[in-house]
């Protein structure tokens, strides 16, 4: 059985006053909502303000970060690591969003260890995966993404299926307002399913929770999560407004 689990990737908004006010409103809206998991990941300067805040009011929401560094400690001049985000209370890490893929130019090299960094110290890793237009258009969409979890799993073992979330985000949907069909999310994350039965067993496959992330919005939530495949939602610019998410947040209970 797979809870359904709603994560808000902030990105890089929201100072920590502002996030500290953004969670709150968030709480108010969702405090009594059960059989969902839901999480945020502020920018790492707005993390320990959340985490304070988060016990303050006994909030049982998840907290994130949005990358993380894959040695513990050492000369790694701006680098944050799982031990010191361990130590506010961050319980999960997104590795290899696409932005960082992209724009920073992490290669599956990078995301594996970081991946295995974060599983190791005892976090849950989000590991992102998906393809551009062109590839897509090209027919190439599941080669990529099959492809990418060969590299970034390597190495990897079933016993960690609980501590692992993979996010399906095909890049054209996210920050364009156009959103994977259900069908086609389905269809991606039944194969990237199938792709972790063949690496590690039916039962972790059963296990191993697959989100959809790409302008997932509260008018689309509900028809993407309903999904047999689909368990949950990565969103974006939705998750800074907070009766948005809350909203999100409700339709993955249905
Ligand atoms: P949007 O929901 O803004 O499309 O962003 C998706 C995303 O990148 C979440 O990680």
């Amino acid at each position: 059985m797979r809870i359904p689990l709603i994560v808000g990737n902030w990105k890089m908004y929201k100072n920590h006053r502002e996030a500290v006010e953004l969670v709150a409103g968030l709480w108010d809206m969702i405090e009594g909502v059960r059989g969902v998991e839901v999480a945020v990941c502020p920018p790492f300067t707005s993390i320990p303000a959340v985490a304070q805040f988060m016990v303050e009011r006994s909030m049982t929401l998840g907290l994130g970060a949005q990358d993380v560094f894959y040695e513990k400690e050492g000369a790694y001049t701006g680098e944050v690591s799982v031990p010191m985000l361990a130590s506010l209370g961050v319980g999960m890490a997104i590795v290899g969003h696409s932005e960082r893929r992209q724009i920073i130019g992490e290669d599956d090299a990078v995301v594996a260890k970081k991946l295995r960094a974060v599983i190791n110290g005892g976090m849950k890793a989000i590991l992102c995966c998906g393809e551009t237009l062109e590839e897509r258009e090209a027919g190439g969409a599941f080669d990529k993404v099959g492809g990418q979890l060969d590299l970034d799993l390597e190495g990897v073992t079933a016993e960690v299926a609980d501590n692992l979330v993979i996010a399906y985000e095909p890049i054209w949907a996210i920050g364009t307002g156009v959103n994977a069909t259900p069908n086609d999310a389905q269809e991606m994350i039944s194969f990237i399913r199938e792709k972790i039965s063949r690496l590690w067993g039916k039962e972790a496959a059963d296990d191993v929770r697959v989100l959809y992330g790409g302008s997932v919005k509260p008018d689309n939530a509900s028809s993407l999560i309903s999904m047999p495949d689909i368990d949950g939602a990565l969103v974006g610019g939705a998750s800074l407004k907070a009766s948005d998410f809350a909203e999100i947040v409700r339709a993955a209970i249905g």
